[in-house]
């Protein structure tokens, strides 16, 4: 490692963190499910971070809520779509530390709750409902008023993605670049679902900092995000952000790899792509996924491969980024014709 590496690592180590996940998450083989010579598949186990059912924000929170109870907050804030993954990590992360959680929510009170939304009220979390918006717009009115009932409330972005959330990331790749090590030397590929940004911005700021040649691959899952390029847009500002509180240097940023390819009908409207890929992970992989990140960044990585992006020397690495408890959402909708009851 170079000095200024160590210099980075204890910038990194010096922020305020609560430990909520176990890590590091497994870096696991897959066996090839495609015919001839393929790149090595390796998946990497973020749905194993062990706060409330797994997931890439637990990395974020760790932060995240570091911050929070660094500022004495007393109440988190967030906000996404009804079965947001990220709002039930938060609800989680809460929990664990002692704080009250409110959550914007996307829809209107469903007649019951189930896959996430269910979690978040078990973890105690207070749902409200705000129909159309579904990225948390409500948040700084519910902060106001949370902070005139006398709280003193810490909002997280949508998706945990701002630059204290995205340093969870930056350890990531630090993580998985010593889980590397420990294999014989390639060029290495990650590819994850991307959306807010915090994960993939994480992980490029990890690689120019500590000078990692990984290169990342984000599968867009939400059309929203690629109108007006704003997606590419937001990764780098939360990149250059993130190497700013390590440095005053300013980086040549790697290229922002992302593909557009399987965002179907939509964020969240599950298709042909989807079914097919839980259903191969699940049944040739033994790997569950979900219907709305996962399913469709696994859908993206095959058409990758087909596309034959990758060389056979190469290896893949595969970011399963969590979302699993979804799947109780989304019912028979998630099987492929004729496999029903
Ligand atoms: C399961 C899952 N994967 C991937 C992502 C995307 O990560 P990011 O928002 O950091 O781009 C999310 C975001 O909510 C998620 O819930």
């Amino acid at each position: 490692m170079t000095e200024s590496s160590r210099d980075f690592l204890r910038k990194l180590q010096s922020f305020p963190r609560k430990a909520l996940g176990f890590f590091p998450t497994p870096l696991v083989a897959l066996p090839s499910w495609l015919p001839g010579k393929t790149p090595e598949i390796y998946v990497k186990r973020d749905d194993l971070t062990g706060l409330a059912l797994g997931g890439n924000k637990t990395r974020k929170l760790e932060f995240l809520v570091g911050e929070a109870q660094r500022l004495g907050a007393d109440t988190l804030i967030t906000g996404g779509a009804l079965q947001s993954n990220h709002c039930l990590q938060t609800a989680a992360a809460a929990a664990r530390s002692g704080l009250s959680c409110h959550l914007a929510l996307s829809g209107s009170q469903p007649p019951s709750l189930t896959g996430n939304a269910l979690l978040d009220t078990l973890f105690g979390a207070s749902l409200h409902y705000h129909g159309a918006l579904r990225k948390g717009e409500g948040m700084e009115k519910m902060s106001q008023e949370l902070t005139l009932q006398g709280k003193n409330p810490y909002v997280i972005p949508y998706g945990g993605s701002n630059a204290v959330g995205g340093l969870g990331f930056v350890a990531a790749g630090l993580e998985l670049w010593e889980q590397l090590a420990g294999l014989p030397k390639k060029r290495n590929h990650v590819v994850i679902a991307t959306s807010s940004s915090g994960t993939q911005a994480g992980l490029l700021a990890a690689q120019v900092l500590f000078d990692m040649p990984i290169e990342v691959r984000g599968i867009g899952i939400d059309k929203e995000d690629f109108q007006n390029d704003q997606l590419k847009q937001r990764i780098t500002k939360l990149t250059r952000e993130l190497t700013g509180l390590f440095t005053s240097r300013e980086y040549d940023l790697p290229q922002i790899n992302l593909y557009d390819g399987v965002l179907g009908e939509g964020y969240g409207v599950v298709g042909e792509p989807e079914r097919n890929a839980l259903s191969l992970a699940a049944t040739r992989l033994g790997l569950l996924l979900d219907p709305v990140y996962t399913g469709r960044a696994f859908a993206g990585l095959a058409e990758l491969l087909e596309q034959e992006v990758f060389s056979p020397e190469d290896r893949v690495i595969f970011w399963h980024t969590g979302g699993v408890p979804a799947v109780f959402h989304y019912g028979p909708s998630l099987l492929l014709a004729g496999t029903g009851p």
